[in-house]
């Protein structure tokens, strides 16, 4: 098979974690016979330095027209970029807010999950980690606060910023149904996590996700305050099947549950829309903090990519093969820094991708 990916390294570890991906997925080519051909494409930081803009509109008719995009990470060092002295339209995050948008994915899925090997690298109690925890984190990715009105303005000689959080109830039901769909393969329990004790939109999201839990009998639904939600993350993680929420909370909360799984350097995601298309990167950021060292963990991302063979290709058996390779290689005891424990071998992020290829069986 012949499968046209759109590559955007990003910024910071970006490019370094894509291509340990990039060797993955060629890896996984010549086992199975498929082949994998990149475009690749400027977001974030790399294309203002290069356009001016972090997103451009060739850019997102380039992804469109890919079977499905792989993304590193983007954006820098507030402290010290210059892209932001820019205006916040302008800067690296708009980018990916942008693509976000354009392609309609509204339903970003985050899983997390406590592989046997890890357990070293958790924070989090012996008792509380024992037997593990396997959650998948539905992150609404397209409404609320991320793109609702925005301002800042003087009133009365007082700077007032406004930002608004907006759902309607076609937003929340198309990704409550998809939460729903893969609660089904799942464990068949949804944990709906909002505001409703003070927000309007999360008193809308609770109505319509009742409503669409109507059509799955079989999945138990259970609400739950989002401050909550944050406490019972680290007190029992193995109540969590599908967590659905949204935007913002989503985006917290799975940073939360990345570090319960060793590091955010584990945590892959997809980000769907209605079709086979989606767009793949790991939850984290560019971590200005260590680009260019070669030790940023690449494994959220070669996780990232075995979702994408998955979801979009539907390429169960190559993304189990990498799914595998990844289990083995932490078996071995090999480990990047962020997941590093006693008695493990340190190794960086070429040579985690080189070991995860070795493992690459038909
Ligand atoms: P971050 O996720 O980049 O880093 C937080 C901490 O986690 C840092 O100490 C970093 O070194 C560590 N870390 C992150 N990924 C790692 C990996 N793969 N291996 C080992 N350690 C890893 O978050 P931040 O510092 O708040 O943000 C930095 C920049 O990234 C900002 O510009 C932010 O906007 C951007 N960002 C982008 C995305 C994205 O592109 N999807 C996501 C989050 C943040
Ligand atoms: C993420 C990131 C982004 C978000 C930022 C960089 C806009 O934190 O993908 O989790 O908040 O969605
Ligand atoms: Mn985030």
């Amino acid at each position: 098979m012949k499968l046209k990916i759109g590559v955007i390294k990003g910024d910071g570890i970006g490019p370094e974690v894509v291509n340990e991906a990039m060797k993955v997925l060629d890896k996984v080519g010549v086992v199975y016979g498929h082949e994998f051909d990149y475009t690749q494409l400027l977001m974030g930081g790399a294309s203002i330095d290069t356009y001016g803009v972090p997103l451009t509109d060739e850019t997102i008719e380039l992804a469109k027209n890919s079977d499905a995009v792989l993304l590193g990470s983007i954006g820098g060092d507030a402290k010290t970029s210059p892209w932001y002295k820019l205006e916040p339209s302008k800067r690296p995050e708009a980018g990916l807010l942008k693509i976000r948008k354009a392609l309609n994915l509204f339903a970003n899925l985050r899983p997390a999950v406590l592989y046997d090997e890890l357990k070293g690298a958790c924070p989090l109690k012996e008792e509380i980690t024992e037997g593990g925890f396997d959650m998948m984190i539905m992150r609404e990715l397209t409404g609320g606060l991320y793109f609702g009105e925005r301002s800042t303005e003087e009133k009365n000689g007082v700077l007032t910023a406004t930002d608004s959080l907006t759902y309607t109830e076609d937003e929340i039901r198309r990704i409550a149904k998809r939460g729903f769909d893969i609660a089904m393969k799942r464990r068949k329990k949804v944990t709906s996590v909002d505001k409703a004790n003070v927000l309007d939109s999360s008193r809308l999201w609770r109505k319509v996700v009742e409503e669409v839990a109507k059509d799955y009998p079989e999945v138990t639904l259970e609400h739950m305050l989002v401050d909550n939600c944050a406490m019972q993350l680290v007190k029992n993680p193995r109540q969590f099947d599908v967590i659905l929420t949204e935007n913002m909370f989503g985006d917290i909360l799975s940073d939360e549950a990345s570090m319960m799984t060793g590091s955010i350097g584990m945590l892959a995601s997809a980000s769907l829309n209605e079709t086979k298309f989606g767009m793949y990167e790991p939850s984290g950021g560019s971590a200005p903090d260590i680009a260019g060292k070669g030790i940023a963990n690449p494994i959220a991302t070669i996780l990232s990519a075995a979702m994408m063979l998955r979801f979009s290709f539907d390429l169960d058996q190559e993304a189990d093969a990498i799914e595998n390779a990844v289990e083995n290689v932490l078996k071995d005891g090999y480990r990047t820094i962020d997941i590093m424990s006693e008695g493990k071998v340190q190794i960086g992020t070429a040579e985690m991708g080189n070991k995860i290829c070795s493992y690459i069986t038909k």
